[in-house]
């Protein structure tokens, strides 16, 4: 079965709103492995705009699966997760007042700098992931610098459908083929294959079912559930939409 990462960023950017003390991520990451999470996803930006420092390193102290760091690479990033070691670290591309990742890292014209992290992060015992978009040159290239894993940047495929899967069209099924044979081609370079942005309860079946995928990121819409429902139960539905056909 495909397993479960929860991005508990966005429960950080509720008590950003008010510069609050709660709700804490560290609080609603517990809550989700309690209810069956693989692992828990952060991602530190430049502008701390929702993850604190102070929050990275506290769920390395407490969370039981695996914590993974999404970062840019920048110099502050580095020492960062060499100094709080989470046991992986998944490189993104990252635009000062964008309003999400808006894109996978191009491997292809940041070769060198992609190169010398993933050897440096790796050499401290972590594992690198590279967020890519589905396309076959970025995935090559992501074997040839060296990383093992790679996340496919699955907003293309999300934007197909807004609204869910009783809506989809050309688009939606020409979005999941191409996630469908980046992850093919990934598996055969020998890459262990993630996925993620933009997946829903509506939207995740498909992509949960492509066998190479072992497994999703997913963080907004959980949070948005959890808002309503509790944390808990917020995961623990995500999971009962995974993997509708296996
Ligand atoms: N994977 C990466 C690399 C991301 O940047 C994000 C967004 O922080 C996610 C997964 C999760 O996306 P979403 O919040 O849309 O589920």
């Amino acid at each position: 079965m495909t397993k479960l990462g929860v991005n508990v960023d966005h429960i950080a950017t509720l008590r950003q709103a008010r510069q609050a003390p709660e709700p804490d991520p560290v609080a609603a990451a517990i809550l989700a492995e309690l209810a069956g999470a693989d692992g828990i996803t952060v991602h530190l930006r430049g502008d701390r705009r929702h993850i604190s420092d102070r929050d990275v390193r506290i769920l390395r102290q407490t969370i039981t699966t695996r914590l993974n760091l999404e970062m840019a690479v920048t110099e502050q990033m580095m020492d960062f997760a060499l100094e709080v070691r989470p046991d992986s670290a998944t490189l993104v591309p990252e635009r000062e007042g964008e309003v999400t990742t808006e894109g996978g890292l191009d491997v292809i014209k940041n070769e060198k700098t992609i190169r010398e992290a993933t050897e440096k992060l790796q050499k401290a015992g972590l594992e690198v992931s590279l967020f890519i978009d589905p396309k076959p040159d970025q995935i090559e290239r992501a074997s040839s610098v060296g990383a093992t894993m790679i996340e496919i940047n699955t907003a293309a495929y999300a934007e197909a459908v807004p609204k869910g899967l009783k809506e989809s069209n050309k688009a939606f099924q020409s979005e999941l083929k191409k996630v469908i044979a980046a992850a093919q081609l990934a598996e055969s370079a020998g890459l262990s294959v993630l996925a993620g942005h933009g997946l829903t309860y509506r939207n995740v079946g498909p992509v949960s079912d492509i066998p190479q995928i072992v497994e999703l990121n997913i963080g907004h819409n959980i949070v948005a559930r959890a808002s309503l429902v509790g944390m808990e139960r917020a995961v623990q539905e995500m999971l009962e939409a995974m993997n509708p056909a296996r």
